[in-house]
Order: C-alpha cells, then structure tokens, then sequence
C-alpha cells in the first residue's frame, strides 16, 4: 500500500493505461481479471494496478460526479503516469437515434452546468479557452471499433432474457458528443432543455467532460465509453441497478478487454 513517487513530468507514452468507473459493479469483474494485483490506497481510494489482457493498467472506482471524477484523474496522471485514460460507465441518451443498450464513445465532451456568461462564452471553462474537450482520436476510434465488435453478439453476451427485459434489439455503438454536469438528468424536461441548448449532444452523464479536462490539461490521452442505461426523462431511474448489473458491467469489461487484447498496443 505504498504510494508511488510523484510523477512530475506527465508523458503520454511508456505509463500504464488508467481506467475509470463511477460505480463498484462497473469494476468489480476487471478487478477479478487483474493479473499481479496491487492496491495503492491515496486520497480515500484504491487504485489497483497490474495487468489485464497484456497491457499494464490502473483500475480505480472515481465514484459519481465532476470533482470526484477530477481528482481521481489527476491522481492517475501525476502519481501513476499513465499514458492514457478510459472512462468507462453509462450515460443517459439525448439524441433521437440513441437507445438504451446502445453504446457512445467521445468524440468531444463538455461540461453543460458551467455557465460563467457573461464574462466568459456559455460552457467554456474560464481561463482555458475551451469548452469542448477533444477526446484523443484514435483512442476513441479503437474504442469504437471495440464496441462494435462486442456489440455484433448481443444474445451471447446478455442473453435473451436480458435483452428482452431492457428492450433491447440491435445495439448500436455511436461517437459523437458526450455531456457532464454534476446532476442525474432525470426529467423530461430538463433533458428537452439540454437537447434545445446543444443539439450534437448524443448522451449526457456525470463525470466525462471534467477527466477530459484534467487528461487536456496535461496532455494525456482522453476518451471515453457509455453504455446507454436510460433516455434521461422521467423513467431514467427506473431499473437502473439491475441495467448496471445485468447489461452494463457486461458491455464495459468485453468491450474493454477487446480494446486492451488489440487497439491499446498502439494506444
Ligand atoms: N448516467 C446514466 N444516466 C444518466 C442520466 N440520466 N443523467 C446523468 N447521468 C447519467
């Protein structure tokens, strides 16, 4: 449980790879999967380092939101040097042709609750000059092809029963825009507001948008993966442990295992 030398000088080649999850069950089964695993215990979390599917990684549980997610990713970069983050989770869909068991990867993401109008333009973080982080394109892109790779065999990986409880069909996997605000988005209207303000807004969630800020501001890779769980209205929590349990945690662990056996070796 030692904690490792500060990392001063963040590179994005020769670290581990860094993967986060908001909740227990979205890591449980990596955890499991770990080779030569290693808790380090900092600032009330674990990371656990080792290796999975060949590559070297730090698996950690960010728990939900902006500052957590934050301050877990800035953890990863200047204590583990990771060469590049993956967020992992699931999201609410915005976008008409999003449906839950589909699956969005980032292409950019954005925080939708900052708001610092009129001194700085709507969305931008002030002082950065950005309010649309750009996800690391071919980061994203292996993680795309990942996603549809696992996405081809829906009944081999959830089963039927499954898929018919979640009313899913033919998942499909997306890239586009991904939203973060420090809220579940869990009414009809609010999720209407936000597709009005930023209509290329494929899905929205909680903790993205702010790891993608750190990862820019030290010039770490960045993306990320949702699986859909909801459509962020009035029936977004409905059923929304058992999705975790029984879709979710499936989705991340086979898609991210396809991407680590394949992709990441050039990541
Ligand atoms: N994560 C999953 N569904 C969500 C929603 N409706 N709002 C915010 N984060 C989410």
């Amino acid at each position: 449980m030692n904690t490792p030398s500060p990392n001063q000088n963040a590179s994005s080649s020769g670290g581990p790879i860094g993967i986060v999850a908001a909740l227990h069950e979205e890591i449980n089964e990596l955890l499991t999967l770990l080779s030569g695993a290693r808790a380090v215990h900092i600032g009330s979390r674990d990371f656990w380092t080792g290796e999975l599917d060949g590559q070297a990684v730090v698996v950690v549980l960010s728990r939900v939101g902006k500052v957590a997610a934050a301050s877990t990713a800035t953890l990863l970069v200047a204590q583990f040097g990771v060469r590049a983050v993956v967020f992992a989770g699931v999201a609410g869909a915005l976008a008409p042709g999003v449906a839950v068991g589909d699956v969005v990867v980032s292409s950019e993401l954005l925080q939708h609750d900052v708001d610092a109008s009129p001194l700085f333009p709507r969305w931008e973080i002030p002082l950065t000059g950005v309010a649309r982080f750009q996800a690391d394109a071919a980061l994203a892109q292996g993680l795309l092809e990942s996603a549809r790779a696992v996405l081809a065999d829906p009944l081999g990986l959830l089963g039927q029963p499954v898929m018919e409880a979640f009313g899913i069909a033919a998942p499909q996997a997306h890239a586009g825009l991904i939203i973060s605000g420090d809220r579940f988005v869990s009414t009809s209207a609010e999720s209407a507001t936000l597709r009005a303000a930023l209509p290329d807004a494929l899905a929205v969630e909680m903790e993205g948008a702010a790891v993608a800020q750190i990862c820019h501001e030290w010039g770490v890779p960045f993306a990320a993966i949702r699986t859909i769980s909801d459509r962020a209205d009035d029936a977004a929590s409905v059923d929304f442990a058992q999705f975790i349990a029984e879709v979710d945690s499936r989705y991340s662990v086979a898609i991210l295992r396809q991407w680590l056996s394949g992709a990441a070796q050039a990541a």
